[in-house]
């Protein structure tokens, strides 16, 4: 039995709305491995895209750098009694491709390969479910000097590397996400130019979002073989709910297109098999995306998988224009809008649209400037609401027939999250980056209580 690191927590004295979720719902809570393992040059890591990315000047606020982050490569084992100590049923992680293969072709670094290994067989140990993402934006540099995402090669390079996690933990996982968010690649990577590999070009974006979609159909050919009749595969998808901001034709038009950009463009091809001819007619204004497509590229793409992760943060209002607007309370992330509804709404959707396929929420969560008091306690009430109307809203969707199995919160501990750096806190979990220690926030403490007692 491992030591539990904190005492057991007190009863919550949180107010309760008197929902209680079916039997069986499975919480958990999320990271990813640059946000938070640190170690970027040990055991033969290569470097990726988001180590150059955070080492060039002026890219990240402070000048901040995963180098060190919650260093959880050396704190693993502690990390993990704590997901215990706080009663998660689930923990998903992701896997850091150069980690494994340090030049993303080529050899497999087996000191990668086994800190994976223990951390699942530990997870396992604990009696915790692990559910693997195996890529969350950390592209080998040297693919991403080979022409990263907008190289086709880059796909099937991508795929072997999958092959190579999947053989290694096979069973031992019972969910395999591909690939994290492919839009905030395509968006913030490619076209806005605020996260690795800071690219402002539309055409480039495009070319790289169909081969991140092509990445994700090869992977889970590749994996099948890898892994027993009982293991589930999917992509993990952030999905936006759009809304017109007036009754005006143009507005609904205008918000039927930016649903393409934003939600159809992704998950059609998974599900239909085929790209939205509007988006892609939009598209081909700006970029050659479509003479990228080849023959049996959707087909591949479209490979069955058994469930769709969904990531939900904010949604979009959108004008006759086609401008987005703001209705609801921005967070401190200046691009969300704090709207529970908008949870239920997306989930619903979803089934609407792309059928009854198993559902799991990986992502829902709060950044905020979160502090410890003198007493060393973290006060973080914020979250405790907006992940309690969150909830709400979730067990809306799923009183409406809404086939969904799980809640992971972003994210279990305080990480580097992307060009924002150290300062947007989204952990349930407060990290001391001067120490390294760890401290339960008053919503870890919470959601303990959630699920203890399956209900908010
Ligand atoms: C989604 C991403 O997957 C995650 O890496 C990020 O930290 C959260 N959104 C919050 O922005």
């Amino acid at each position: 039995m491992p030591v539990p690191t904190q005492p057991p927590h007190p009863p919550s004295r949180e107010p309760t709305l008197g929902l209680r979720f079916p039997e069986g719902f499975v919480w958990g809570a999320a990271t990813s491995a640059y946000q938070i393992e640190g170690a970027a040059a040990v055991d033969g890591r290569g470097p990726s895209v988001w180590d150059w990315f955070s080492h060039t000047p002026g890219k990240i606020r402070g000048g901040d750098t995963g180098d060190v982050a919650a260093d959880h490569y050396h704190r693993y084992a502690d990390d993990l009694d704590l997901i215990k100590d706080l009663g998660l049923h689930s923990y998903r992680f992701s896997v850091s491709w150069s980690r494994v293969v340090p030049n993303g072709r080529g050899p497999v670094n087996p000191k990668g390969l086994d800190f994976y290994k223990r951390l699942v067989d530990g997870l396992h140990d604990r009696g915790i479910t692990p559910m693997l993402t195996l890529y969350h934006w950390d592209t080998p540099q040297t693919l991403h000097e080979a022409g990263g995402w907008e190289n086709r090669d880059t796909a099937y390079r991508f795929a072997e590397y999958a092959a190579v996690v999947a053989e290694a933990l096979g069973d031992a996982v019972p969910t395999w996400l591909t690939i994290n968010e492919p839009k905030t690649v395509v968006q913030n990577g490619y076209l806005m130019g605020h996260h690795a590999p800071g690219f402002e070009d539309p055409s480039a974006a495009y070319i790289a979002a169909h081969h991140l979609m092509l990445a994700h159909g090869l992977a889970v050919q590749a994996i099948r073989p890898h892994l027993g009749p009982a293991t589930r595969v999917g992509a993990a998808l952030n999905l936006h709910p759009c809304y017109p901001a007036d009754a005006s034709t143009e507005a609904i038009a205008a918000t039927h297109e930016l649903d393409g950009f934003e939600n159809r463009l992704y998950l059609d091809p998974i599900f239909r098999g085929s790209y939205p001819q509007d988006t892609l007619d939009a598209i081909d204004q700006f970029s050659p995306m479509v003479s990228n497509i080849k023959d049996g590229d959707l087909k591949v793409i479209a490979s069955p998988v058994d469930l769709l992760a969904i990531q939900y943060y904010t949604p979009y209002y959108v004008t006759g224009t086609g401008e987005t607007i703001v209705r609801h309370p921005v967070t401190m992330a200046s691009w969300q809008q704090n709207y529970p509804q908008g949870m239920t709404d997306i989930l619903l959707r979803v089934k609407k649209d792309y059928g009854d396929i198993p559902l799991t929420i990986t992502e829902n969560g709060l950044p905020c400037p979160d502090r410890r008091s003198d007493d060393g306690a973290v006060d973080d009430a914020n979250r405790v609401e907006f992940l309690r109307s969150h909830l709400a809203a979730v067990h809306s969707a799923l009183e409406q027939g809404v086939k969904l199995e799980s809640f992971h919160v972003w994210s279990l501990m305080d990480n580097f999250e992307w060009n924002s750096g150290y300062d947007e806190r989204w952990g349930l979990v407060f990290i001391d980056y001067e120490t390294q220690e760890r401290v339960l926030k008053r919503s870890a403490h919470w959601y303990q209580s959630v699920i203890a007692t399956n209900g908010i």
